[in-house]
C-alpha cells in the first residue's frame, strides 16, 4: 500500500455510532391515532419535544392534552412546519393525498413514513403492492424535496400507548438512502427504552418491511400477542 493509498482510507465507522438527536422537535402527522399517539406518547416520555398533527387542530390538541408531556397539538400542516423530523401515521388511504398536500411545508424536513399497506379480508391481512413499490417510495416520489425515510412499522400501539410498560422490546427497521438520515432515525427509535433502530437498505427495500405487518398480525392473532421483531447477530 502507498503512502496515499493509506491517506486515502478513512477508518470504518462504527454502526452504532449515532447522533445526538434530543434537541430536534418530532412531528407526528395523524397523530391522533393509535399508532400516532403512541409514537408521541413514547418519544415524549423519553425526552423528546413532539407536536401532535391532524387535520383538524381541535383533535390534535385534545389528543395532545390528554397525553401531556409537553406534547402540542396543531393541524397537520402547522405540525410539519414546526417539525424537523416528521413522521407519517396516517392510513394508507389517505396516504397520497395528505403528502401532496404538505409538499411545501415537509420540504428540507427528515421524513418518516411508518405507514404499512395492507388489505383485509376474511383470511386475514395481506400487503397491497402500491404502484411506486412501497408507502415509502410514493412519499419520496411525491416529496423530492424532503429526506424520506421508513421506520416504526411493526411496533404495537397496544404496547406504545401502555403507560405501565417501561421498555418495549424490539428493533426498529430503519431504511433510506442517506446514511446521515437513517443514522438520525435510528437514534430516534434508540430514544425509546428496549428498541433499537437498525439500518435495514433502501427505500426500494420498503416494501417487504411494509408487507411483513401482515404476518405480524397473523402471528399475533394466533397466540394472543402484540409481536415485535428482533435483529440477531447485530
Ligand atoms: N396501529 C398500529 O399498531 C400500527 C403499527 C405500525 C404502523 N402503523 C401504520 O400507522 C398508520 C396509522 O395507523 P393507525 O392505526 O393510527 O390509524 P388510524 O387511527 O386509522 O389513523 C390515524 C389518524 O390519521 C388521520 N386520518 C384518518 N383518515 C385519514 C385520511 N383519509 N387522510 C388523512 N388523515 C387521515 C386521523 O386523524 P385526524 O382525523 O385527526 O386527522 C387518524 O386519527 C397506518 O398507516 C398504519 O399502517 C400502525
Amino acid at each position: 500500500m502507498t503512502s496515499t493509498e493509506s491517506v486515502q482510507k478513512a477508518p470504518a465507522k462504527d454502526p452504532w455510532d449515532l447522533p445526538d438527536v434530543s434537541g430536534l422537535v418530532v412531528g407526528v402527522l395523524g397523530g391522533t391515532g393509535d399508532q400516532g399517539r403512541g409514537l408521541a406518547y413514547r418519544l415524549a416520555r423519553a425526552g423528546q419535544k413532539v407536536i401532535i398533527g391532524s387535520r383538524a387542530a381541535e383533535r390534535a390538541a385534545a389528543a395532545a392534552g390528554e397525553l401531556g408531556l409537553g406534547i402540542e397539538g396543531l393541524d397537520n400542516a402547522e405540525c410539519a412546519r414546526r417539525s424537523d423530523i416528521v413522521i407519517v401515521a396516517v392510513p394508507w388511504d389517505g396516504h397520497a393525498k395528505t403528502l401532496e398536500g404538505l409538499r411545501e411545508e415537509l420540504a428540507g424536513k427528515l421524513v418518516v413514513d411508518c405507514v404499512n399497506p395492507l388489505g383485509f379480508d376474511k383470511k386475514g391481512a395481506y400487503a397491497l403492492k402500491p404502484e411506486e413499490g412501497s408507502a415509502a417510495e410514493q412519499a419520496a416520489a411525491l416529496l423530492p424535496d424532503s429526506r424520506v425515510t421508513a421506520a416504526f412499522h411493526h411496533l404495537s400501539a397496544v404496547l406504545l400507548q401502555d403507560e405501565a410498560i417501561e421498555e418495549i422490546d424490539t428493533d426498529v427497521m430503519v431504511l433510506g438512502e442517506s446514511r446521515a438520515d437513517t443514522d438520525v432515525v435510528q437514534a430516534l427509535a434508540g430514544r425509546i427504552p428496549g428498541m433499537r433502530g437498525v439500518f435495514a437498505g433502501r427505500l426500494r427495500n420498503a416494501h417487504q418491511v411494509e408487507s411483513l405487518v401482515a404476518n405480524l398480525i397473523s402471528v399475533n392473532r394466533r397466540y394472543k400477542a402484540h409481536a415485535g421483531l428482533r435483529v440477531t447477530d447485530v
